[in-house]
């Protein structure tokens, strides 16, 4: 059995990795972590997941329950994020990432902590998204030089970032692919008296209303063609049947930085 601790135990997905660790074999609940001042702490786990009564209360402090748990799983935000690295690397403990909106200085802290702890990070867990990435990568390599490359994405209105972790990470796979560096090559929204498009850009769109889960849509567009690569996520429930599949990954890892490809095998894939 995999002894698991959820930060962000109240939050959206939150909600969805309690019910997840419920119905995954191995992995058992141990501890649900929210912020110290939530009207959440006290409450039992499994009543707030719409469950019975687990006997799961959930605290407000990570330290405080650390030796219950074999892998934190944290979606939340990126400085509560940083927190649980610390006290997962001072104790010796698998954290999976899935909260976006890092920071270039923040993302070189969680690098320097998987020198000591195994870490799954990935700004998309589900089996989908991360098949779409290695279709992108091929993609790219057919088709890239030639085609004008533009990502849509759609969220719901409470997300605080953008664009999503998801269409930066689908655009970092497509300018590796083509040896392009997307800080140089990307074009973030249009406006006014633009120019004709840069041919070598790849640029971003991002749509935010309503409770939209999760939408990517990558266009490579010819002329006389284009092929479009989608995905539409309907349930948080994806994401969290990811998280369970890395933790359980996880468990039986050395130290070092690992995404959803290591966890579902699809760097073998050339
Ligand atoms: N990787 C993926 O597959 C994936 C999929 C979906 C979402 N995400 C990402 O996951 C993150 C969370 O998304 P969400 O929609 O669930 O957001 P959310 O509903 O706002 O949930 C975040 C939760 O974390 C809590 N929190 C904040 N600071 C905390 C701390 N120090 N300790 C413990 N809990 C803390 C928040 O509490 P308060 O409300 O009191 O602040 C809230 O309950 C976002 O970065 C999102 O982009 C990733």
């Amino acid at each position: 059995m995999i002894r698991v601790g959820i930060m962000g135990a109240g939050g959206r997905m939150g909600q969805a990795l309690l019910r997840a660790c419920f119905s995954t074999p191995n992995i058992i609940l141990t501890a649900a972590i929210e912020k110290e001042d939530s009207p959440a702490v006290g409450a039992d786990a499994g009543e707030m997941a719409g469950f019975q009564k687990l006997g799961v209360p959930v605290v407000g402090n990570l330290r405080s329950i650390i030796d219950t748990i074999d892998v934190v799983i944290d979606f939340t935000r990126p400085e509560s994020t940083l927190t649980a690295l610390a006290i997962c690397r001072k104790l010796g403990k698998g954290l999976v990432i899935g909260t976006t909106g890092f920071t270039a200085q923040q993302r070189s802290e969680i690098e320097a902590a998987s020198r000591d702890i195994p870490i799954m990070l990935a700004p998309n867990m589900s089996v989908g998204v991360n098949l779409c990435l290695k279709l992108l990568e091929i993609a790219a390599k057919v088709i890239g030089e030639s085609s004008d490359i533009e990502i849509i994405e759609a969220h719901h209105r409470h997300k605080v970032d953008a664009p999503s972790g998801t269409a930066l990470r689908m655009g970092e796979v497509i300018a590796k692919s083509l040896g392009r560096d997307l800080q140089e090559c990307a074009v973030y929204g249009r406006q006014g008296h633009t120019g004709e498009r840069p041919p070598k850009s790849i640029g971003f769109s991002v749509i935010r209303a309503g409770d939209i889960v999760g939408e990517h849509t990558v266009l490579f567009a010819e002329e006389g063609e284009r092929v479009e690569i989608s995905h539409h996520a309907s349930s948080r429930a994806t994401f969290a049947k990811g998280a369970m599949r890395a933790a359980q990954w996880l468990m039986n890892q050395p130290a070092g930085l690992y995404d959803m490809q290591d966890v579902l095998g699809l760097k073998s894939f050339s």
